[in-house]
């Protein structure tokens, strides 16, 4: 059966005020429904502890936006993943494209966070994808692969469905144009058989994303694509009443399935 997770990234977005009302709301609107997809929201790390709180009883899950692979030590501004395990954070992004071209994260950088997540029990979201050069020079595929072998590097077929890649094409985030479904399509066939060439059959359990630009009047074309399990989203995740659409759109798709 189709697996769906839809998961908020709030980027640098509400303070714990804000994302305390940003959250009841959301909630608000999952009462008395018994959800078939995961709901997952990534605020900020200083909102973090609050909407763990704010959540304990809600069917939403949290995540983090970024970590640092060693447990704790000298690394002035970072968290660990131990630092976020303690405050109830199941999940952790990594590999965001804002990550690598305005802090200049590479991927071996990435596959250590990886590493150091799983180790950790929590749940990894990888993120990949292309620039809009090199879409427009077709090497969407090479950047992919370049992207998945580098960042699962020593990853096993017994920890392959632990991760949850999100395939966020980096032109289609944040710019309103999302990828068109022909290209959702492509990408998510291209990953899904990539991954069950190197890790075996396990791999149709691998969650695959999609980010970039999705919202409720797309969620629909988007999410009922064959190997999409669900959305990274980030703008609209910040409005509680299209992020619960989208959790509507989802539903629907796996009601139906
Ligand atoms: P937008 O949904 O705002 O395009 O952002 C996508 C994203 O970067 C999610 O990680």
């Amino acid at each position: 059966m189709k697996k769906m997770l839809i998961a908020g990234n709030w980027k640098m977005n509400c303070n714990s005020f804000e994302a305390t009302v940003l959250v009841e709301y959301i909630w608000g609107g999952l009462l008395e429904k018994i959800l078939k997809s995961e709901i997952l929201v990534c605020p900020p790390f200083t909102s973090l502890e609050t909407v763990v709180k704010v959540l304990e009883k809600a069917p939403v899950h949290v995540g983090a936006q970024n970590c640092h692979y060693e447990p704790k030590g000298a690394f002035t501004g970072e968290i660990s993943i131990q630092m976020l395990s303690h405050i109830g954070v199941e999940y952790v992004i990594i590999g965001h494209s804002e990550r690598r071209s305005i802090f200049g994260e590479d991927d071996e950088l990435i596959n250590n966070k990886l590493k150091a997540i799983i180790n950790a029990d929590l749940k990894p979201i990888l993120c990949i994808g292309e620039t809009l050069n090199e879409r427009n020079e077709g090497k969407t595929f090479d950047i992919l692969k370049f992207q998945l072998e580098k960042c699962l590097e020593s990853v096993t077929e017994s920890d392959i469905y632990k991760i949850t890649i999100a395939y966020e094409p980096v032109w289609a985030i944040g710019t309103g144009i999302s990828a068109t479904r022909e290209q959702i399509v492509e990408a998510h066939d291209w990953l899904r058989t990539y991954l069950i060439s190197k890790y075996g059959s396990v791999a149709n359990d691998v969650i695959i994303l999609y980010g970039g630009s999705l919202n409720a009047k797309n969620a629909e074309s988007v999410l009922s694509v064959k190997n999409v399990n669900g959305g990274l989203i980030g703008g609209a995740s910040l409005n509680p009443e299209e992020f619960l659409i989208i959790i509507n759109v989802a539903e629907n798709i796996l009601s139906n399935s």
